[in-house]
């Protein structure tokens, strides 16, 4: 029987599995989770023969907030001597393939696993190009994913590149740039990864845009934002690192964010200040409903307990706005890989109807 796997952090099975199971249930499809606190995957099981593909068919993987990657397949258990044979045998009922990818959770339990899955890669995959399971020519063809839950039991599933994660596990490999002044700024290199196509980069994070950096200091995000040669207002109390002042791109304003209000409207406005989410997502509200940012990038720093209630609401209240102030925009949220206790937002705003500057 084919199911769902769904990767996601590690003490947010609860929220991954109330979101596919809220998804299915609004387009009628049956189905349970099999999960555990700290498993990092989410199996989400449908019992009748083909609505696994029908749901994986049926959602947008950008609606899924706590996921980070998904496949569709099924299970094998295999024995140590031989864990090749029943794999191959398992590709023979699905789709060819345009390469492989071996997964296991992002848990120590999956990290243990890493001297396995570098034994298993070399062989598996001459097998796989040898059937012709795989075939790297066919660049639009699924991704084979092969999950390792232990070294018995395997996951054999696949994904389709325009509806999944471009990355194994949903893991983007990003590299720390050793001149930013602060590890955050990867999260908003990740976030432009995941809500920016690459083909787009260059109109949308252009040079000599405008943008705000509100909760700036040290300036990891405002580096990332110099770096595509953005002109910056950085807005914090803090001190901002001595290198991005020298840059001459970057204005620091000493205020309280929520009150900043732009000289004239921005381009991009991204927000990192930890603080209530219902406070960020009524300041993004604020930030798109009068026009002062065509884009915006905000974290919601999220509460222990009714997380996914939360980041719904958040969603909603910035919907809500937009819709009472005639703006159509497009709204995505996702728990990237260095995202914590907290959801990343975008919005950029499409058309704007009776679109004035207050
Ligand atoms: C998580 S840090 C931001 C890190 C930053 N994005 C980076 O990459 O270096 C949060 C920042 O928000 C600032 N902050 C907190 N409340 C604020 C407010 N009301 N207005 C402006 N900044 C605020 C803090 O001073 C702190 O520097």
């Amino acid at each position: 029987m084919l199911e769902l796997l769904l990767h996601c952090r590690p003490g947010f099975e609860g929220e991954a599995a109330t979101e596919i199971q809220t998804l299915a249930a609004e387009r009628g499809i049956n189905g349970y989770v099999v999960t555990r606190d700290g498993a990092a995957v989410v199996r989400f099981v449908c019992p009748a023969a083909g609505d696994a593909e029908r749901l994986m068919g049926a959602i947008d993987f950008r609606e899924l907030i706590f996921a980070r990657q998904w496949a569709l397949g099924s299970w094998l258990d295999v024995s140590t001597e031989d864990r090749i044979s029943p794999i191959i045998t398992a590709c023979a009922s699905g789709p060819i393939a345009s390469r492989l990818w071996l997964e296991t959770a992002d848990t120590n339990d999956g990290k243990a696993l890493a001297a396995l899955i570098r034994k298993l890669e070399r062989p598996l995959e001459s097998a796989l190009l040898k059937t012709r399971f795989v075939r790297p020519k066919q660049v639009d063809a699924p991704r084979l994913h092969v999950f390792l839950e232990s070294g018995q039991r395997i996951f054999v599933g696949w994904s389709w590149p325009d509806n999944a994660a471009a990355w194994p596990m949903g893991i983007p490999r990003l590299k720390f740039p050793r001149e930013a002044p602060s590890r955050s700024t990867l999260k908003l290199e990740e976030a432009w990864h995941h809500f920016i196509p690459r083909e787009e980069w260059d109109s949308r994070l252009a040079p000599g845009m405008t943008a705000v950096d509100l909760g700036a200091a040290p300036g990891g995000w405002t580096w990332q934002l110099v770096n595509r040669h953005m002109k910056v207002t950085a807005v914090d109390n803090g001190p901002m690192a001595r290198s991005l002042m020298d840059s001459g791109q970057v204005e620091h304003v000493q205020a309280d964010g929520y009150l900043f209000k732009p000289a004239r409207p921005v381009q991009w406005m991204v927000c990192d200040i930890v603080d209530k989410p219902a406070r960020s997502s009524a300041l993004l509200a604020r930030w798109l409903t009068r026009g002062w940012c065509r884009e915006a990038i905000i974290n919601f720093k999220l509460p222990m307990k009714q997380r996914y209630r939360e980041v719904m609401q958040c969603l909603a209240h910035v919907q809500d706005a937009l819709d009472a102030a005639n703006i159509r925009a497009s709204i995505a949220c996702k728990q990237l890989y260095t995202d914590r206790e907290e959801v990343t937002c975008h919005v950029r705003v499409l058309h704007a109807g009776s679109y004035k500057v207050q």
